[in-house]
């Protein structure tokens, strides 16, 4: 099975529509050390079945970018067999308006809290309901696994086992919730390819290090885990907030008790990425010394189109 990065920046994308940068501003200049990135989701499955995890609001280009996405076996077709939201955020879930055309209600996972946020503060799941509808699942909390029913026909899905971990970060700016957080408003998600026992850890948005989430790092092969801010004022320092990297549920890389602190923990063997990176993370400027000291702790920045087998 594939896990195939269809985006890999933070909400906004890189460069992002209204921001003057540095940063921004070299990736339209054409600099040879910056990379556009799309906005967060990745698609896992493969060759032609495929769970979308997050609808990020580029999906459209970032399937014109992934033609094992759209495997055209019928006239109206398309790889996505099912979506997994890890949370209610805009940048997770506004691509379900462009699966608007599809044929029949979309088989859709996500846990209560998120769902109770696109029904009510931000209502996608209730517009979605005037076009193909959603035919919604409740991603569990308490640890049991999910598979895909053969309802899906997507049969290349079956070996697939996902397990979501309620994670300490926020729920979105329009949740009820916003400033008192539930379990569930996020969730990282262990992917398992039971046919290969290749395991995977994915959390785009990981504002803490439970013992829950620290044991789900150990016990998989390649961890794909929030990257946006490389310091915890920096949205504060830039003028752009004043809230911080933990404030909004993101922990930073950098400093006591960052990623990359954590993720030096880990097994060497395991293979660690960084993904959902803001569009003011010096890690993106390739020539940075915030980039080089990324790589020389052996963690690799994900970047759309990337595939990580497992
Ligand atoms: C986040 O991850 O904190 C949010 O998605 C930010 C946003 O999109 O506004
Ligand atoms: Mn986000
Ligand atoms: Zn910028």
């Amino acid at each position: 099975m594939t896990v195939r990065v269809l985006g890999s920046a933070a909400g906004g994308g890189f460069p992002q529509w209204n921001c003057n940068c540095r940063q921004c501003a070299a990736v339209r200049a054409g600099s040879p050390h910056h990379r556009a990135r799309t906005q967060s989701s990745i698609a896992v499955g493969g060759p032609q079945d495929w769970l979308l995890v997050n609808a990020s609001p580029d999906i459209l280009t970032q399937l014109q970018r992934s033609p094992a996405l759209q495997p055209a076996r019928a006239l109206r077709d398309s790889g996505i067999a099912a979506v997994l939201l890890c949370d209610g955020q805009i940048d997770h879930s506004t691509g379900l308006f462009m699966l608007r055309e599809r044929g029949r209600p979309l088989p859709l996972w996500s846990t209560r809290p998120a769902h109770e946020d696109l029904s009510q503060g931000n209502p996608i799941l209730r517009v979605l309901g005037h076009y193909c509808g959603v035919d919604w699942h409740e991603l569990p909390l308490d640890g049991t696994a999910v598979r895909l029913p053969a309802a899906l026909e997507a049969p290349q899905l079956a070996p697939l086992r996902i397990t979501a971990l309620p994670l300490d970060s926020k729920p979105a700016p329009y949740s009820p919730h916003r400033e008192a957080p539930v379990e569930g408003d996020n969730v990282g998600l262990v992917l398992e390819n039971t046919a290969t026992g290749g395991r995977v850890f994915y959390a785009p948005g990981l504002g803490a290090i439970s013992p829950a989430v620290w044991a789900a790092m150990n016990s998989v092969d390649a961890v794909l885990v929030d990257g946006t801010f490389w310091t915890d004022d920096e949205m504060i320092t830039l003028g752009f907030s004043r809230k911080t990297a933990r404030d909004i549920g993101h922990l930073p890389q950098s400093g006591a008790g960052g990623m990359l602190e954590v993720l030096g923990r880990l097994p060497v063997r395991t293979r660690k990425l960084l993904i959902h990176i803001n569009n003011t993370n010096p890690i993106l400027d390739e020539a940075s010394p915030e980039r080089r000291a990324v790589e020389a702790a052996g963690v690799e920045v994900s970047f759309d189109g990337l595939e990580l087998l497992f």
